[in-house]
């Protein structure tokens, strides 16, 4: 297959990390005869540096063009002042917009070798494999928003807005990857208080009579964080809004025992999907090959199964984290007592190494 992949290295330590997926995604098209063509591009802080803008119009035109597109993380101190006129998540922000990738699928499953690296009792989270589907183009995140002063006094305000077709596509599509697994979805609200949220209840639960073989739930999201980290195994498929997927992906996050194990993949209806890590781009361990590169990896093996659609490429992805795993090698993150502690290029190449040995 022919494939071209844009990738955008992002900010902080990102383009260490989208280097190593890189190279694994080299190392898949050797080993299974494809050709990837990669191209880079500007975003964030690093697009805001160079042009001013934290989505240049020539990036989103080259992802439009490509199959897939693979990103690290946007995010600078540089730009963290609150009154900052332009900041490097407003060009992740636009490009999910842009790209139309209404469903982020946030997967959260705990290798076994890293049953001990997680801060929860292992035998609390000993199964737990579930799929979190992270609304992502709408909700407060793009409602509107803006500062208004009355009498002397400033305020602030977002708004948290869906449509009934925003909720209904991201929910079916909970249900569809549902009916490959083990057939249960638990959508997420606020309903006791927030009316967008009763809007999404009802629009969940009229969704859900069409799937009759799938079992569902709504819950509230202030539960449905206790539950995680109490009894995260009873879930399969969660499907929330964009701040409450936001939110809860990096609790989950926890279980798989770090940030650097959470991979996700952005889906809408047309091509490309957007890949990217969950975390940010931890800045001060920038340039010092300590991160993990396992989650940006893990969403390079997402962008395999979703947007090209090469199953067996992805899992041999995710059979060779798993192997590097189990013969012991961990970078800082994740490390134990009595592993083989790498960095972020060495983990890369472990993994690389592996594709197609399985
Ligand atoms: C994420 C991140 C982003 C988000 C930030 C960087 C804007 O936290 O992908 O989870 O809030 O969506
Ligand atoms: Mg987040």
């Amino acid at each position: 297959m022919e494939a071209r992949i844009t990738t955008l290295p992002g900010d902080g330590i990102s383009p260490e990390v989208v280097a190593e997926a890189v190279k694994v995604l080299h190392k898949v098209a050797e080993v299974y005869g494809h050709a990837f063509e990669f191209e880079e591009a500007l975003v964030g802080g690093a697009a805001i540096d160079a042009t001013g803008e934290p989505l240049p119009a020539e990036t989103l035109t080259l992802c439009r063009g490509s199959d897939a597109v693979l990103l690290g993380a946007v995010g600078d101190p540089k730009y963290d002042n609150p009154l900052s006129p332009v900041r490097p998540e407003q060009g992740l922000l636009a490009l999910r917009k842009g790209l139309e990738v209404f469903a982020n699928l946030r997967p959260v499953k705990l290798y076994r070798q890293l049953l001990h690296a997680s801060t929860i009792k292992p035998e609390v989270i000993a199964d737990v494999d579930l799929l979190v589907v992270r609304e992502l183009t709408g909700g407060i995140y793009f409602g509107e928003r803006g500062r208004e002063s009355t009498d002397g006094t400033l305020a602030a305000y977002d708004t948290m807005f869906y449509t009934v077709p925003e909720v209904e596509r991201v929910v079916r599509l909970a249900f569809d990857l549902a009916r490959r697994r083990r057939k249960k979805v638990t959508s997420v609200d606020k309903a006791n208080v927030l009316e967008s949220s009763r809007l999404w209840r009802e629009t969940a639960s009229r969704v859900a009579e069409d799937y009759p073989d799938v079992g569902f739930e709504s819950m509230y999201v202030d539960i449905a964080a206790m539950r995680l980290v109490r009894y995260p195994c009873v879930f399969d498929v969660i499907v929330t809004g964009n701040m409450f997927g936001d939110i809860l992906t990096d609790e989950a996050s926890m279980i798989a025992g770090s940030m650097g194990m959470l991979p996700s993949g952005a889906i809408g209806a047309h091509k490309p999907g957007l890949f990217e890590p969950i975390h940010g781009s931890a800045p001060k361990y920038t340039g010092q090959n300590v991160v993990n590169p396992i989650a940006t990896i893990l969403s390079a093996a997402m962008l395999l199964r979703y947007s090209l659609e090469l199953e067996d490429e992805a899992q041999a992805v995710e059979d060779a984290v798993e192997a590097v795993l189990a013969e012991g090698y961990r970078t800082k993150d994740i490390r134990e007592e009595g592993t083989t502690l790498v960095g972020t290029r060495e983990m890369g190449d472990l993994i690389a190494e592996r594709i197609g040995q399985q």
